[in-house]
């Protein structure tokens, strides 16, 4: 008797022709019509599958996991994972996979899109020309902030952080940035570390990349916006929440920072109206990562992580090796 293929069920919509290639090798549960799954409707999804393919808005927790026995991998097509209990996939012999570094150089380049945009008012003035009003040049249109010469602070200088700073020097910027531990010397490729409150003060434009979590909630918030300059801008593409959006929006419209960059809210995408009064802030819908080339690899490392898995070698990106010799086969 031929043994049932593996059930795989993915989450949300991907490229066709990562689909047909699934269904070569699984038994698949897809969402091409990419409906927004609640709750309830994901463990419904995932409750007879072997392995899912998910992304950075499905919950997984114990809850979710109890209901799937035979659940093996959940493998996140993002390289944050906080919408995985990590705990609880290892408790409940769940693996759980992430998709590191493939993405690293397109989020590097939409930072400093948001950066380059937010500094030079690229949205504000493109608002402003469609709506009609350009009648003539004027010699103080616009005025931006300058960035080259300046001081880039990074806060957060992982795999992006450090692909992030690495761009700085075409802009002939120096790159100070704060970890809660110093890199070692080869890793900081000349930037200068900093505690966190120096590296507010000193930094004429601030990047933010670093995992979300319960210690990093509200890493910027309006004590932190306090102390740096109000010529400053501030690029937030780490996750909602590591920055206090109601203390950015009031410290952007009351001339306290610049302008910002945003990839990423706090209730995503439900942000703060806020937001969308202020002609300083420049916002896009959490696509860091999005083109073509990048969502491909993303999406092929999880899959080459399910695949591992199921075929009982330890994938790639494993997140919880604890649970290797007690995962559920
Ligand atoms: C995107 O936000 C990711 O974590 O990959």
């Amino acid at each position: 008797m031929s043994k049932r293929p593996y059930r795989v069920a993915v989450t949300r919509r991907i490229f066709p022709a990562l689909i047909d290639e699934l269904k070569e090798s699984y038994d698949l549960v897809d969402n091409q019509a990419d409906l927004s799954l609640a709750p309830e409707q994901l463990a419904e999804r995932l409750a007879d599958a072997d392995g899912a393919l998910i992304t950075a808005g499905d919950r997984i927790d114990e809850p979710l996991l109890a209901r799937c026995p035979r659940l093996k991998i959940v493998a996140n097509i993002a390289v944050g994972y906080n919408n995985i209990d990590l705990a609880a996939c290892t408790k409940l012999g769940v693996v759980a996979t992430n998709t590191p570094d493939v993405l690293n150089e397109a989020t590097a380049d939409h930072a400093w899109a948001l950066l380059l945009a937010a500094a030079r008012r690229v949205c504000e003035s493109g608002r402003w020309l469609r709506a009609g009003h350009w009648k003539r040049w004027e010699f103080e249109m616009f005025l931006g902030a300058e960035l080259h010469g300046t001081t880039l602070g990074v806060i957060g200088m992982g795999r992006i952080g450090r692909a992030i700073a690495r761009r700085a020097a075409g802009f002939s910027m120096r790159v100070a940035y704060h970890n809660r531990t110093r890199l070692p010397a080869e890793q900081e490729g000349g930037a200068i570390w900093a505690t966190k409150e120096d590296l507010l003060r000193a930094a004429d434009h601030l990047i933010v990349m670093v995992p979300y979590s319960r210690d990093t909630h509200h890493l910027i918030g309006a004590a932190e916006l306090a102390l740096m300059k109000p010529t400053a801008v501030l690029v937030n593409i780490a996750r909602g929440g590591v920055v206090d959006d109601d203390a950015l929006i009031d410290a952007l419209k009351n001339g306290r920072l610049a302008a910002a960059g945003l990839d990423v809210f706090e209730d995503e995408p439900n942000l703060r109206r806020g937001f969308l009064e202020l002609e300083n802030a420049v916002l896009t819908p959490h696509i860091a990562s999005s083109t073509r080339a990048t969502r491909n690899a993303m999406a092929r490392l999880a899959m080459r992580n399910l695949a591992e898995t199921l075929a009982g070698r330890q994938p790639p990106s494993l997140l919880n090796p604890d649970v290797w010799q007690a995962r559920r086969t």
